[in-house]
């Protein structure tokens, strides 16, 4: 069973001026696939606090997903990428890269998440914005992949090899 890490990142939230529903919308959404929140942090909008907590989720805990939501847009305090960026070892930019292509088609506001998403050893690390709705669209745009990312990370087959959660074209 893969095991997924919830971060929000909210100075509000932190302190619990707003109610955490960006993080209940990622964990709807995950079950869908069958996937379990094994942990989830509120943190404030600090790049130390952030990387402080991807780095236990990834190497103590041993999560395989953390989803990050929050801090990616141009305000002071939006620290979330250069935190995960800080953490990551590899990035992959087609998922932001598709998330944004997605967000476009609903909002021009789309274009100011700055998120960004890599592996940490065996762990993937991807930003979501801070709005449930906004939230939704993102991650529906990556859920269909998420399978197919995780059994390649982890090695489970070969770079040629047949996976069980790959579509057929
Ligand atoms: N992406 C989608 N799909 N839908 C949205 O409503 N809102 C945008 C953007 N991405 C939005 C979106 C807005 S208004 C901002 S400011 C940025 O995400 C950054 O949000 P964050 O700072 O809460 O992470």
């Amino acid at each position: 069973m893969r095991r997924v890490g919830i971060v929000t990142a909210s100075d509000k939230g932190f302190h619990e001026k707003r109610e955490d529903r960006s993080g209940e919308e990622i964990r709807r959404l995950i079950r869908e696939l069958g996937l379990e929140v094994a942990i989830w942090e509120v943190v404030p909008d600090e790049e130390e606090r952030i990387k402080e907590v991807l780095i236990r989720m990834t190497d103590t805990e041993g999560v395989d997903l953390v989803l990050t939501t929050g801090g990616t847009g141009l305000a002071p305090r939006d620290v979330t990428p250069e935190a995960t960026r800080a953490v990551i070892h590899r990035e992959v930019p087609g998922i932001p890269e598709a998330m944004r292509l997605a967000s476009l088609r609903q909002t021009p506001y789309g274009m100011l998440s700055r998120g960004v998403a890599g592996l940490r050893g065996k762990t993937l690390i991807i930003n979501l914005p801070g709005s449930p709705k906004a939230v939704r669209e993102c991650l529906e745009a990556v859920l269909p992949v998420l399978p197919h990312a995780l059994e390649t990370m982890t090695g489970e087959f070969g770079d040629h090899g047949e996976s069980s959660s790959k579509q057929k074209s």
